[in-house]
């Protein structure tokens, strides 16, 4: 539908079965007054960024290694690898964050993870909740300062028939270089080794995502 001030208004009707009251169906419907398609995704990507993620408005957007990541551990080869990394939002007071780890040689898909950061509002505290395809999940927990944000493993779980050795504690830093480039630094201990570099990478820009900070939504969680 195209309104008068030529933008287009989309419609996301969400169906959503209520498990507890006897699959009652209901609709769910948002009104967003923006200038996109009909994906959802970029829709909520065009939404304003919420004020209290405004201090890490310096990640948002989709980045790639240009460079091979470097991999190390004392216990394995050491190793290369691409990743892109995209952090996004929705208007919410967090950014929704996703690395992927691609083999250096021959592309195949590797390391995954998923998650968010959730600053603590009027702080410098940031959480990341992270989940990974190797069966872990990691909270983080640590501040950002200026352009860096350096977190340490506050809690790690992992799924019952993961592989050994256990990842017991992880550290890692993102932060922007002066020249525009993202980097990540990740250490970890497991179950054998002490704190030990892990991963090295930097990534390029691909696409910066437009934010307006106009708006509060406030978590209801
Ligand atoms: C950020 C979270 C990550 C965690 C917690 C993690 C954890 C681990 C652990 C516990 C090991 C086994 C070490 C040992 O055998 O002593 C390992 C090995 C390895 N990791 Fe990661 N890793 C992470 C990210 C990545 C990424 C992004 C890559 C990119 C490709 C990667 C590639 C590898 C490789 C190639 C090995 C060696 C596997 C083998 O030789 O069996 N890891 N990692």
């Amino acid at each position: 539908m195209l309104r008068k001030n030529g933008t287009e208004k989309m419609h996301v009707d969400m169906k959503t079965r209520s498990m507890t009251s006897g699959c009652l169906e209901r609709s769910v419907s948002w009104w967003f007054n923006l200038d996109v398609g009909n994906n959802i995704n970029s829709s909520l990507n065009s939404l304003p960024l919420h004020p209290d993620v405004a201090h890490l408005e310096w990640l948002l957007g989709h980045w790639e290694s240009k460079t091979l990541g470097q991999g190390t551990y004392p216990t394995i080869k050491s190793f290369h690898y691409h990743e892109q990394a995209n952090f996004t939002h929705c208007g919410q007071p967090l950014l929704d964050y996703a690395f992927y780890a691609f083999h250096g040689d021959t592309g195949r898909p590797l390391h995954r993870e998923v998650g968010f950061l959730r600053p603590r509002a009027g702080t410098d505290q940031i959480a990341l909740i992270g989940a990974q395809n190797t069966g872990l999940s990691i909270v983080e927990e640590g501040e950002v300062r200026g352009k860096e944000i350096t977190l340490t493993s506050h809690s790690v779980s992992r799924i019952t028939f993961g592989k050994e050795p256990r990842v017991v504690k992880t550290k890692r830093i993102l932060s922007l270089d002066q020249d525009g480039k993202l980097r990540q630094c990740f250490s970890m201990a497991t179950s054998n080794q002490e704190m030990r570099p892990h991963l090295e990478i930097t990534y390029c820009r691909l696409s910066q995502m437009l934010s307006r900070v106009t708006e509060k939504w406030d978590m209801v969680l």
